[in-house]
């Protein structure tokens, strides 16, 4: 037996690509230094590691814009709290999926408690897939905001980007994607898809290490700073500076972080042009990583979800039909045990690790009643996963039960 099966990725992936880690290593060696706040030749490369990741990053997501436009943050949940907080006042609507993590979930939560926004959670079908009826009948006037899970970080549906979009288009309201669960693993086109903000993290499908994400936030799209501070330029302003990024980046960022970011999408990068026969630039090749690391990981999900239906007592959340958008997470519950006792043996008896739990996401659980079993258990299986995991995996599910 291995020491560890990791099947966790959709709570981080791990492990990160070679060159992520020795590149955050090097790069805080050789530049850990201040960028922006000095006039120093490190400082003065050190800033240009950031400017080359938010250009990376733009082209990644689809974003042809001012790369200013593209922000480090803390995480995703940062991030939204940012966009959010920073677009809608008293009086505004907002709608949201029950999909949506707690980042969004709470956000919104205290956003209806404690500042007079109206919110409005629109329902999923039985599969874990947005309901764009319902959605579009609650859409008031003053709509100012829909927010969506891209995917599903419990059942791993992906959501219509562009159908959610052409809704808040045609009634001048902000598109808001959480992309936490599908930034590097289903191609995003900010642009087609009409999204305002979109939101990322840098530890899950972008293989940057933990402490980094970020947001991109549209040409005609304006956001409240939330936090005032240094920026390093404009120091002789009493306030905030208006422009991007430094509008919404007070304080020092995490160099080890960006770094990691930025040898993740090279890694990215270079994946994708080993599946294309010719040359492309970064976004060609980033996508042809994109579909590369998708097919692996669904090949290894569908595999799981195939043996899991032949166990007698085990229960998948959704149908797990093959022609579903999906990433590779999926959850289920035994007959009978509780999901942590059943991922505490996993764990215990066969090193493997999975989550159990309510994944932050407790509406999910609500709608496929599954609070009362404390949640369910959650297998990701990730881009590094091997075929001899996924086999061990089921091995050790239908011995338990
Ligand atoms: C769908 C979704 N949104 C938001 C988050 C929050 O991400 P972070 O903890 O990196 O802010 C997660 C993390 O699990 C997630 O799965």
């Amino acid at each position: 037996m291995k020491e560890n099966y990791y099947f966790d990725n959709a709570a981080t992936t791990w492990p990160k690509p070679e060159p992520v880690y020795q590149f955050m290593d090097s790069f805080f060696r050789s530049h850990g230094v201040n960028p922006g706040r000095s006039g120093s030749q490190l400082a003065v490369e050190a800033e240009q590691m950031i400017v080359e990741t938010r250009s990376m990053l733009a082209q990644f997501f689809g974003f042809a814009g001012d790369p200013s436009r593209v922000v480090f943050t803390l995480n995703a949940t940062d991030s939204l709290n940012t966009a959010l907080r920073g677009l809608v006042d008293a009086g505004d609507h907002v709608i949201i999926s029950q999909l949506e993590h707690n980042a969004v979930l709470r956000t919104a939560n205290h956003l209806e408690r404690d500042f007079g926004v109206s919110v409005t959670r629109v329902a999923h079908s039985d599969d874990g897939y947005l309901d764009l009826q319902a959605l579009e009948s609650a859409i008031q006037g003053n709509t100012k905001a829909i927010v969506l899970n891209h995917a599903s970080n419990v059942l791993g549906t992906v959501q219509d980007l562009s159908a959610v979009g052409a809704l808040a288009r045609q009634c001048g309201a902000c598109f808001i994607v959480d992309s936490a669960q599908t930034a590097g693993v289903v191609p995003i086109d900010m642009q087609q898809s009409g999204i305002g903000v979109l939101t990322f993290t840098g530890h899950k499908g972008l293989f940057g290490p933990m402490g980094v994400g970020g947001m991109i936030v549209a040409d005609d799209v304006e956001l409240r700073a939330p936090r005032f501070g240094g920026t390093g330029v404009n120091s002789e302003s009493p306030f905030q500076p208006d422009g991007y990024p430094h509008r919404l980046e007070a304080g020092t960022l995490s160099i080890p972080g960006v770094a990691g970011l930025h040898a993740a999408q090279k890694w990215f990068a270079e994946l994708g042009a080993q599946q294309l026969a010719e040359s492309a630039d970064h976004r060609a090749c980033c996508q042809a990583a994109i579909a590369h690391i998708h097919a692996t990981e669904m090949e290894h999900v569908n595999r799981i979800a195939a043996g899991l239906k032949n166990i007698p007592a085990v229960h998948m959340l959704g149908s797990h039909a093959e022609d579903q958008a999906r990433v590779s997470t999926l959850s289920f519950l035994v007959d009978g045990t509780p999901a942590q006792q059943m991922s505490e043996m996993l764990d215990a008896d066969y090193h493997i690790s999975v989550r159990a739990g309510l994944h932050c996401a407790p509406l999910v659980h609500e709608s496929f009643q599954t609070i009362a079993a404390g949640g369910a258990v959650r297998i990701s299986p990730g881009y590094f996963t091997e075929a001899a995991d996924v086999d061990h995996l089921l091995q050790a599910i239908g011995d338990l039960v």
